[in-house]
């Protein structure tokens, strides 16, 4: 009689039965199968292509003790990147660590739209930065450019500064423990100017229902949620951008689901033109772009 007709494998497995019995154990997610992948090449520093070539390798122990710490970790609803440390964004692996918000795969969408408009930016803002995930990605693919990256959470500032250097970006990135107003609040930086401004400022309204437990209970709340019904970070960042921005200068934001209309009608009433909107691969409108005029 097999291990798994007896109850559950705690002995040598292979990769491929660790991941059916972790598959097992998630099906309190919405999809165990995903759930059980992620946190399997997490653990053990693999991607699905090893997993075709090693599937009947014996799981050393110590990674097999690691998955088990780990699956007990997010069975309580911990997000994978704050157990693992880590987070895919873009081109980069990000270090995440709770405290920030998890980099997620839409907020990538930004980074290319504010590549689309400005290839040629030398000068960036970044407000309310988390990770550094947006900035930084930026900072990648425009070498002559530099960063000011803001947040009035410290913990986010010194993971943004952490991941800086781990790209070797540091050079070229500043980093700013301050709200967005407060940054504003400085002359010299109204006076200096920016090509480009990006955020992902906190859009939920709190009291949304549609929120997942485990992002609320785990999650920062300032990088979630804002007052009047979600808008009140985006109406004061967008003030913030056109003050900061150069002369024919762009603003990329990410909006929440069903904020479009209400988001362009705040952009356009700062004085901004050439509004555009792109939608994420679920087809919700995700992100708008508007110039400063000339
Ligand atoms: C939605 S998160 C975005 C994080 C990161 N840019 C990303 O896309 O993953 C919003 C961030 O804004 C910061 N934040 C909220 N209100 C702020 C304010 N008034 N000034 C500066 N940062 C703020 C939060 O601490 C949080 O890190």
């Amino acid at each position: 009689m097999s291990d798994t007709a007896t109850g559950p494998m705690t002995g040598p497995m292979t990769l491929r039965q660790l991941l059916v019995t972790l598959a097992l154990d998630f099906k309190i997610f919405e999809d165990p199968k995903s759930e059980a992948r992620h946190l399997l090449f997490d653990a053990m520093d693999m991607d699905l292509s090893e997993l075709l070539l090693r599937g009947d390798d014996q799981v050393p122990p110590e990674d097999f003790a690691r998955v088990q710490r780990w699956k007990a970790e997010r069975l309580k609803g911990i997000p994978l990147a704050y157990i693992s440390g880590k987070k895919g964004f873009y081109k980069t692996e990000f270090i995440v660590r709770p405290g920030v918000l998890v980099p997620r795969p839409e907020t990538e969408l930004v980074v290319e739209m504010a590549l689309a408009r400005m290839n040629e930016a030398k000068s960036v803002a970044d407000f309310g930065c988390g990770s550094g995930c947006i900035g930084l990605s930026l900072l990648q693919e425009l070498p002559a450019a530099k960063l000011v990256s803001v947040d009035l959470s410290a913990v986010a500032c010194e993971v943004t500064l952490a991941n800086a250097r781990n790209m070797d970006l540091a050079a070229r990135t500043e980093v700013m423990n301050a709200s967005v107003e407060e940054f504003a609040g400085d002359q010299s930086r109204v006076d200096e100017g920016f090509h480009l401004v990006v955020a992902n400022p906190p859009y939920i309204a709190p009291g949304d229902t549609n929120v997942q437990k485990s992002v609320h209970d785990y999650e920062p709340h300032a990088a979630l949620y804002a007052a009047d019904e979600g808008l009140a970070a985006l109406r004061s960042w967008t003030g913030v951008a056109m003050k900061v921005l150069k002369p024919r200068g762009v603003f990329v934001t990410e909006i929440g689901a069903g904020q479009s209309a209400a988001v362009q009608e705040i952009i356009r009433e700062a004085g901004f033109q050439d509004i555009q909107v792109s939608r994420d691969l679920n087809n919700i409108e995700r992100v708008i772009s508007a110039m400063k005029p000339g």
